[in-house]
């Protein structure tokens, strides 16, 4: 195992020519890692290469993980599975999967409900208990959301009137239904293979935009603000602005963060400091802007922790110093 060896491991189909080096979302934390004198490599990955990538990847102190939970139709599994062997054997893994599966699933919405950061959330293990408790009761309009995905992928707005109207979070397609079962039927598929549904309110204050804090353990590094995003009524989502740590619009954000909310979720998921991933992100609506309450100017939308990709140039600097600290 090479001294500051690091490996920045990213999807690529076979025959794919991806590269993080050179790639525009990695290409400057590789160039500063290596300035910093990490021995920095890109590694392509998808589940054919799985079996030959053990002994290969074992030469690097740490692997620094980008690849979505859903990945061409094809999960985790077996990406997981590898990652867990090779952080058994010394190596850093980030985000961790046991990390990821604490954390990193919408199911972290149900974990942390009790906390400032909670609300009115509710979770679904079953078709049956999805009718009892959502279908059966649903009035003001709510959000469900598949255990995990992204890019808005098994998100849906479901209103409730004379029909049921259901939203995409992806692409924006509507449904409507005249009856229950339809709905029952569209929805089943999310408990196949130990999945789930998250219920979460709609938020309306998704007019006023969102803001993605972005994090480095338990330090922010950073913020994107997104005015127009997914379930936007009547538009189609627009660009996300990059902004550092230290941006006066969300100095609230940051403080309340670093305060108290990485504590809450630390402790109502388990996840210890050591477990901290190097870049993970949480989303939240923006209430009301004048609100000097942080706790009520902010909602929780969601939280990413498996592949967070693109982050502020700000937080190039705290990743490294994470990585210092990590490796010597
Ligand atoms: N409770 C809500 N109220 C209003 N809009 C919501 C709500 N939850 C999610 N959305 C919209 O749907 C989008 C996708 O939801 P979410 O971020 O939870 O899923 P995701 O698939 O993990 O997305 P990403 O790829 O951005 O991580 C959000 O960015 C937001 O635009
Ligand atoms: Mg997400």
């Amino acid at each position: 195992m090479k001294s500051k060896s690091i490996a920045i491991m990213i999807y690529g189909e076979p025959g794919s020519t991806r590269n993080a080096l050179t790639e525009e979302k990695y290409k400057n934390l590789a160039a500063h890692l290596a300035q910093k004198g990490f021995l920095v490599d890109s590694v392509v990955y998808n589940d054919s290469v799985a079996g030959n990538y053990k002994k290969v990847l074992l030469k690097y102190k740490a692997i620094l993980v980008w690849v979505n939970p859903i990945e061409q139709e094809n999960d985790r599994t077996i990406l997981d599975n590898l990652l867990r062997k090779l952080s058994e054997k010394g190596c850093f893994v980030s985000a961790h999967p046991d990390t990821i599966l604490k954390m990193g699933t919408k199911e972290v919405l149900y974990s942390i409900r009790d906390t400032e950061l909670g609300g009115d959330i509710h979770l679904y293990h079953s078709v049956e208990d999805f009718i009892e408790r959502f279908v059966k009761k649903i009035k003001a309009p709510r959000i469900l959301k598949q255990y995990r995905g992204n890019g808005g992928d098994g998100v849906f707005k479901v209103e409730k009137n004379n029909e049921i109207i259901v939203t995409h979070a992806k692409g924006g397609r509507v449904e409507t239904f005249t009856s229950d079962s339809d709905l029952i039927k569209m929805f089943s598929p999310y408990f196949s293979s130990n999945g789930m549904l998250i219920d979460q309110p709609w938020n309306s204050n998704i007019i006023n935009g969102m803001v993605r804090c972005y994090l480095c353990a338990n330090k922010v590094t950073g913020f994107g603000y997104q005015e127009i995003n997914a379930l936007y009524p009547g538009k189609r989502p627009g660009q996300r602005f990059y902004f550092s740590e230290d941006c006066g619009l969300f100095q609230d954000l940051r403080q309340k963060m670093e305060d108290s909310w990485i504590n809450s979720i630390q402790a109502s998921t388990q996840v210890t400091d050591e477990l901290l991933p190097v870049i993970w992100d949480a989303d939240f609506f923006i209430n009301d802007v004048n609100n000097a309450n942080t706790k009520e100017k902010y909602s929780l939308c969601e939280i990413n922790v498996s592949c967070v990709s693109p982050f502020p140039e700000s937080s190039i600097p705290y990743i490294a110093r994470y990585l210092e600290k990590k490796i010597k």
